[in-house]
């Protein structure tokens, strides 16, 4: 069967994208939230309800692994559905512990006690959801001590992308960067916690200028999905790739050809 991509929208394509070039033999079918999105200004409750729809419109296509390509869901949605909505033989991985397991030189599965690691000051820039979840600190503060985290709410930022409007994405981007640096001036290290910014990883390392080492997740995310797989490979099958939208299929296929550089053909979830 295929693996489930969800995201509010067309960020998750960020890591579509990564997961199709490191596991080229596995059928992906992505669900975009696109009518709903963004994520990032709306109650968790508000989040649970939509994930929830997607991810149960993804076991209905067939697939029994979903991936939440989206730190908002991740950061408000996953644990609450893990803990009592997943049923039995399905699984749903969220996208925020590969991420820190990078950040803090961790292998997936490494349960030893919180340690210092070699990143001391850590800018994260995500929506204003993920960003009030404090769930990056919380998993972060298991694996790691001793790591100062100044976190930017990127508002506008999402529905920039969604509109296509770059332009006005790029702009927030630098002021949302200046905002950080007022309150933290030298990062060592930024995450780019919402899976639609790596759209806009070239306006991020500009503004945050070379000597920040910038942390984007699709890759991240890819190598853990194939170590994920490798230990359990019953989650590869068969099935057809898709990609489905809750938006307007036309408009939302011209959006995702114009960001991914390549054909990409939506239809109603
Ligand atoms: N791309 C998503 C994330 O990673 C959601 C953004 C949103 O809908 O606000 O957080």
């Amino acid at each position: 069967m295929a693996v489930g991509i969800f995201d509010s929208g067309l960020g998750g394509l960020t890591v579509l994208e990564a997961v199709q070039k490191r596991l080229p033999e596995v059928p992906f079918v992505y669900y975009g939230d696109n009518a709903h999105a963004p994520y990032g200004v709306r109650t968790a409750d508000d989040i649970y309800a939509l994930t929830t729809k997607g991810v149960q419109r993804l076991f209905d296509e067939g697939c029994d692994l979903v991936v939440l390509a989206c730190n908002t869901a991740s950061a408000a949605a996953l644990r609450r559905m893990q803990e009592g909505w997943v049923p039995k033989g399905k699984r749903v991985l969220g996208v925020f512990v590969p991420l820190i397991e990078a950040l803090t030189e961790r292998r997936w599965g490494d349960n030893s006690p919180p340690r210092e690691v070699e990143v001391k000051h850590v800018a994260l820039f995500a929506t204003p959801a993920t960003v009030s979840s404090r769930a990056f600190q919380r998993e972060l503060a298991f694996r790691a001590i001793g790591v100062d985290v100044e976190a930017q709410a990127c508002g506008g930022v999402v529905d920039a992308i969604e509109e296509g409007d770059m332009m006005l994405a790029e702009a927030l981007v630098r002021s949302h960067v200046d905002a950080l640096k007022r309150k933290m001036p030298a990062p060592d290290a930024a995450v780019l916690g919402c899976t639609h910014y790596p759209l806009l990883a070239k306006a991020f390392a500009d503004a945050l200028g070379p000597d920040v080492r910038v942390l984007s997740q699709p890759e991240l995310v890819a190598e853990s999905l194939a170590d994920y797989l490798g230990r359990r490979p019953a989650f590869i099958g068969g099935g057809e790739s898709a990609l489905l939208t809750t938006g307007d299929p036309r408009k939302v296929s011209d959006r995702a050809t114009q960001f991914m550089r390549r054909p990409m053909t939506f239809t109603a979830a």
